[in-house]
């Protein structure tokens, strides 16, 4: 199940929300601006599938959204955990690759058809963080600070969709803020107890 965990943005150790509800989810979020809906995830999707196969097997909820917000670009990708070192390496390179505080020019929106990633959304005085699952689809709104963490461990299938192909650009705020709150692998181990 999906969570949302709220705190200050200068208080990360007080917890004002924290909720698996995702009726909740979705209504705090859309108070935010943001969007944020649940698919059914369709299953049989091979364990490192392309680009293709999974555009196809979403096809009907993709080009929906594609014709609702005007994407001209969408692709998939994975992040599969394998033992090798190298892998390792290219794992921890990607997760620190956003994990500071950021903004976008463009909307990031991203459905996750297999395992999990954090968003924290950093809106007026508070952080949120949206831990993601399969079948979400979450839009972060162009110019919103925030971060993601993939965790030490990366595991997922995301559908990114983009308004132009100029590249992913991180605006990066320069503030520590996103090291002073629970990461992804925390935040996971939080949920197991
Ligand atoms: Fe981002």
């Amino acid at each position: 199940m999906t969570l949302l965990t709220v705190w200050p943005d200068n208080d990360p150790g007080t917890v004002v929300l924290r909720t698996e509800d995702g009726a909740e989810i979705q209504s705090e979020l859309k108070r935010l601006g943001v969007r944020f809906e649940r698919w059914d995830v369709v299953p049989g999707l091979p364990p490192t599938p392309t680009s293709e196969e999974v555009l196809a097997a979403y096809r009907e909820n993709v080009d929906r959204v594609v014709e609702a917000e005007g994407y001209v670009l969408v692709d998939a990708m994975h992040m599969t955990p394998s033992d090798d070192p190298a892998w390792r390496e290219n794992a921890a390179a990607a997760r620190k690759k956003f994990l500071a505080e950021h903004t976008h020019d463009d909307d990031e929106d991203r459905f996750f058809a297999r395992g999990s990633g954090v968003f924290y959304l950093h809106i007026g005085d508070h952080v949120y963080a949206v831990f993601c699952e399969a079948g979400d689809l979450l839009s972060v709104p162009a110019n919103t600070t925030h971060w993601f963490d993939m965790g030490t461990r990366p595991d997922y299938v995301s559908v990114r969709f983009f308004h132009d192909d100029d590249g992913w650009v991180g605006n990066f705020t320069g503030s520590p803020i996103a090291s002073l709150f629970p990461d992804y692998d925390t935040l996971a181990a939080s949920r197991a107890q």
